[in-house]
């Protein structure tokens, strides 16, 4: 468990995509102990509620397809409406699916775009809105290492981390005079439901220790240690960092 700096984000009211489960979930209760009040948005409504439960008052659940533009301005929309205004989103929420490039139907092409790079525009476009209505904003989008290099059989996955990273450079110049900070945390290797659905998908001819091959001598992370950066690059003491990918990956994109 990582230490949380008390205080450091009281105040703050934060959207969290993907709130449900792994690095969206220790984010929002890592933002909720250092004094945000958070809103947990997911597609999994049940375990975005189980998530805001655990924090308490200073939580509140929507249900949230990313990939959906009515669903996130309508749930972006209640949940500063629940809060009181709008001035950090971190956007977690993200699926991913092993295949073999020639073979890879374009349904599940469409669908990891949609959700890892179209959601985080979308979510990032809603609360834009507000952020500029409020006159500040912390934006905070999630990558992956495999956003900053290729990797087999994760066309879909690299492409749509890939459009992440460079997502966050272009929001970051169009809103840097604007009072509005946009900034990108890649994670390499984390213990979570996803990483299980990469393992789950192996396709034939491959295995996944020669997929893991790019580990490192360090392994996994939690998502806890992943969630410390964020709320780090999410805060005021962050104010100079705009445009920045911050890779917190064991060394995997040295
Ligand atoms: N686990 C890893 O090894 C790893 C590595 C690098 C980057 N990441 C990234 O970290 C982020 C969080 O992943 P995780 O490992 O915590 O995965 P996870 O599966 O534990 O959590 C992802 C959450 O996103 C939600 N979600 C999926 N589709 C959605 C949609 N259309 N709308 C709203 N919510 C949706 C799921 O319900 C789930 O609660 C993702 O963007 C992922 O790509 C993960």
């Amino acid at each position: 468990m990582t230490l949380v700096v008390q205080g450091r984000h009281d105040g703050r009211l934060a959207v969290v995509t993907g709130a449900g489960s792994g690095l969206g979930r220790a984010t929002a209760q890592r933002l909720a102990a250092e004094g945000a009040r958070v809103a947990c948005l997911d597609i999994a409504e049940g375990a975005a509620k189980e998530t805001a439960e655990g924090i308490g008052d200073a939580a509140t659940a929507h249900a949230c397809d990313v990939s959906d533009p009515a669903s996130v301005a309508a749930a972006v929309d209640a949940a500063s409406a629940d809060l009181g205004g709008l001035d950090l989103a971190v956007t977690c929420a993200g699926i991913g699916k092993l295949a073999h490039s020639h073979e890879q139907p374009f349904e599940e092409w469409s669908r990891i775009v949609g959700v890892n790079l179209t959601g985080t525009f979308l979510v990032a476009q809603a609360a834009l809105r507000h952020m500029l209505a409020g006159g500040r904003g912390r934006i905070v989008t999630v990558a992956s290492n495999a956003g900053l290099m290729g990797q087999p059989f994760s066309a879909a996955y690299c492409a749509s981390k890939g459009g992440v990273v460079n997502l966050t450079r272009a929001l970051a110049d169009e809103y840097i005079k604007r009072n509005i900070t946009v900034n990108c945390v890649a994670p390499g290797g984390m213990e979570t439901p996803l990483q299980g659905a990469f393992a789950n998908s192996i396709p034939e001819g491959a295995s996944w220790k020669d997929l893991r091959k790019s580990m490192t001598p360090m392994g996994n992370s939690t998502p806890d240690e992943v969630a410390a950066v964020i709320a780090f690059v999410a805060s005021d003491e962050a104010r100079y960092m705009t445009g920045s990918i911050v890779s917190i990956d064991g060394g995997l994109t040295l």
